[in-house]
């Protein structure tokens, strides 16, 4: 493509569904916020949406979790999420939520114009469906163990332990989230994207034309997937938490949150156009707009095969990156927040940035180690001491330690002001800084344009480092103490720290996308306003005028001690002890069947219990889980069809001895009639077990 004249650049919709740690944080977030900083230092016209994904089953079931709505829970999410991100600088220009009504309308619109063009597919199909809450099965209300890697607590759409994604009828033993049970199947209508309709597009698009720039992990999924062979796809669900579909006859229907929640970046380009008077469409519609998606690895298939389909259909433009990472992992172990070995950005927010003044730069902090450690290629890992030392030795030692003596020394050597810089005095040292600079400039540009940020943010510490070294050489100290003997000596000391203040000026606009509170500290410092970090601006040597007279230094950065990574290291543990008691004692209560309201004695006494002993069993034809039964109550030989046959045989049961209800009105079941009812005790697997005397009785003995 040439230039492109617009970017549109989006970061995945977080579930609105609790808190987000800092390994979402280091894949989606600070890298789109690089970028989208970088491009803005380029004058680009670019708008960076994001916003919670407020449908589908994640949500209700934590609604379940915490024992209240699904609207209340995305009401109590969406603004702590949105207010982290402010306070780690993502500087999205929207954070939108899809439950937003311009959004419902946009996904039904889209979804409408794909099924009257004939785009999709409606089949019918056996699902799971629980019987006891009358729910069909989707994606997470239902569990089972993995196929693939035998977790048992897979999910109905992906494995959250080895991270295939799934359906339903791929679990092993699966059972319903809502109830417990096992669920039933039952035929229901659904709206199906044909995938497989689009292989040889995606094998030209992805697999060609992408292939060489595009990460290879993104390429490499996208393979699997269409060499595994591409299946039709459902796009709507039984629920009735998400989007209507908006089709006659679709009662009880709503969009699959795949299916809605990319659209999101849609609906808030529209909504952003709209808070600023701007016309959306060519964002979406045309071809000299680059359009970039900043995903977690999870999200692969749905950006880079799905997504991509639907808008094609519908005739957008299509994404041309889509851009992952790999793994972060914490402390050797995988970043899980339900685990509780998790650092949740709120949880940074608060034990870092809240605690002291001036409090942001230690934002900057995490976004440096993040990028630092980015897990662009391969896993990578975040720890404690990692992050200590990335502050320490780098961020304090190198780039704070050099912009400090800068101005440490200007303030001692120059009266406060930008010295003068005598030409014909300029010797080897100083050029080989000015070329470094302009090395810099270029490599920066072109890493951040690869989406190689972790390269670029080093190089940017790389430019420190030699300014170091530089002033290390040149060593204006040394030369201030012969002045009386050399006054020729201060325009050497002029030079050095012009050239210093210069290049801290560079540094200012090159940190700015990795590090933007620190960047803005350092305008104050230097006395000049934002357009100074303008991109267009690097590699200049003029940009601060002579005999400017700037700020005292503030530190940058400070030391982070031991102790400080003692007690984060400490609340690590415990966080994760103390989830793994909750889920113990979760376990506990779910095993508990709640009581039922209290009764009076005459409510029990109308009961007439008897025990009986069983005399013939036989199964009801067409009826898996029915045995006819012939009970002897001693006064009378009853017959009673009970729903046990799951898990006794006939021949098994009879001569035992049960507990018989026999005063309940006669009931027919296929059409035998039933007179009485056995009881039977159910255990927490739901197998069910006689409620007998201990030893053989009469038949005809009461019970109470
Ligand atoms: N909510 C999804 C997740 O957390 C991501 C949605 S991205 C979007 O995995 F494209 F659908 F918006
Ligand atoms: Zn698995």
């Amino acid at each position: 493509m040439n230039q492109p004249k617009r970017y549109l650049v989006t970061s995945a919709l977080p579930y609105a569904n609790g808190l987000k740690h800092i390994g979402h944080l280091a894949g989606a977030y600070i890298p789109a916020d690089i970028y989208v900083r970088y491009l803005r230092a380029q004058k680009k016209d670019v708008v960076f949406v994001c916003g919670s994904d407020e449908h589908g089953t994640a949500i209700p079931i934590q609604a379940m979790k915490e024992g209240t709505t699904a609207q209340a829970i995305i009401d109590k999410y969406h603004p702590i999420i949105e207010q982290n991100f402010k306070d780690l600088g993502i500087s999205f220009n929207i954070y939108h939520r899809t439950s937003a009504p311009i959004h419902h309308t946009t996904a039904q619109e889209f979804f409408t114009t794909l099924n009257d063009n004939g785009n999709l597919e409606i089949k019918e199909s056996e699902q799971y469906y629980d019987e006891e809450t009358k729910t069909f099965l989707a994606d997470r209300f239902i569990k089972g163990t993995c196929p693939n890697c035998g977790n048992d607590g897979a999910y109905g759409d992906q494995c959250e332990k080895c991270g295939k994604s799934l359906s339903p009828d791929e679990l092993i033993n699966p059972v319903s989230t809502l109830s417990g049970k096992t669920p039933i199947k039952k035929i229901t209508k659904h709206w199906y994207l044909p995938l497989d309709k689009h292989e040889d597009f995606l094998r030209e698009w992805v697999l060609k034309e992408h292939k060489d720039n595009w990460r290879s992990n993104v390429v490499g999924q996208c393979k699997s997937w269409i060499d595994g062979g591409l299946q039709p796809r459902a796009v709507t669900r039984d629920l009735d938490w998400g989007i209507k579909v908006p089709v006659k006859n679709a009662e009880g229907k709503v969009l699959y949150v795949w299916f809605d929640a990319p659209i999101g970046y849609i609906s808030a380009t529209k909504q952003w156009a709209l808070d600023n008077d701007k016309d959306w469409k060519p964002y979406w519609f045309n071809n000299d707009t680059q359009l970039v998606h900043f995903i977690g690895k999870d999200n692969i298939v749905f950006h880079s095969i799905i997504f991509p389909i639907m808008l094609k259909l519908h005739g957008n433009i299509l994404p041309a990156f889509v851009t992952s990472n790999e793994f972060m992992n914490l402390e050797g172990d995988k970043m899980s927040t339900s685990r509780g070995w998790s650092i949740e950005m709120d949880e940074y927010i608060n034990d870092w940035i809240k605690q002291e003044n001036g409090g942001e730069s230690m934002a900057d902090v995490l976004r440096y180690y993040l990028t630092a450690i980015a897990p662009e290629t391969k896993d990578s890992e975040f720890t404690w001491k990692g992050f200590q030392d990335a502050n320490n030795n780098e961020l304090v030692s190198i780039f704070g330690n050099y912009v400090n003596r800068t101005f440490v020394l200007m303030h001692k050597l120059c009266n406060g002001k930008v010295p003068v810089f005598h030409n014909n005095l300029i010797d080897e040292t100083d050029k080989e800084l000015i070329e470094s600079i302009q090395n810099s400039k270029i490599k920066i540009q072109n890493y951040l344009e690869e989406f190689k940020f972790r390269d670029a943010q080093f190089e940017v510490i790389d430019l420190a480092r030699k300014a170091n070294q530089y002033m290390q050489k040149k060593e204006p100290w040394i030369l201030a103490k012969s002045l009386n003997e050399n006054p020729e000596n201060q325009k050497l000391i002029d030079n050095c720290l012009h050239l210093c203040l210069q290049l801290t000026a560079n540094l200012a606009i090159f940190i700015n996308p990795f590090l933007p509170f620190t960047a803005k500290k350092m305008l104050h410092m230097l006395k000049v306003v934002d357009k100074m970090l303008d991109w267009q601006n690097a590699g200049s040597l003029k940009l601060l005028s002579v005999g400017y007279s700037l700020r005292e230094p503030q530190l940058l950065f400070r030391k982070i001690e031991n102790e400080e990574i003692a007690a984060q290291l400490e609340k690590l543990k415990l966080k994760s002890q103390q989830s793994k008691e909750n889920k113990v004692e979760e376990i506990k209560q779910s095993e508990t069947i709640p009581l039922k309201p209290e009764i009076v004695f005459d409510d029990f006494a109308k009961i007439d219990l008897r025990v009986g002993t069983i005399t013939a069993a036989e199964k009801v034809e067409k009826a898996d889980k029915l045995l006819k039964l012939s009970v002897d109550l001693g006064f009378e030989t009853r017959t009673i069809v009970s729903g046990i046959a799951l898990y006794f045989k006939p021949e098994d049961i009879v001569g035992k001895q049960v507990t018989v209800v026999c005063n309940l009105a006669p009931r027919k079941m296929r059409g035998i009639e039933s007179n009485g009812m056995i009881l039977m005790a159910e255990d927490k697997n739901g197998k069910l077990h006689f409620v007998n005397p201990d030893n053989k009785i009469d038949e005809g003995s009461g019970v109470s």
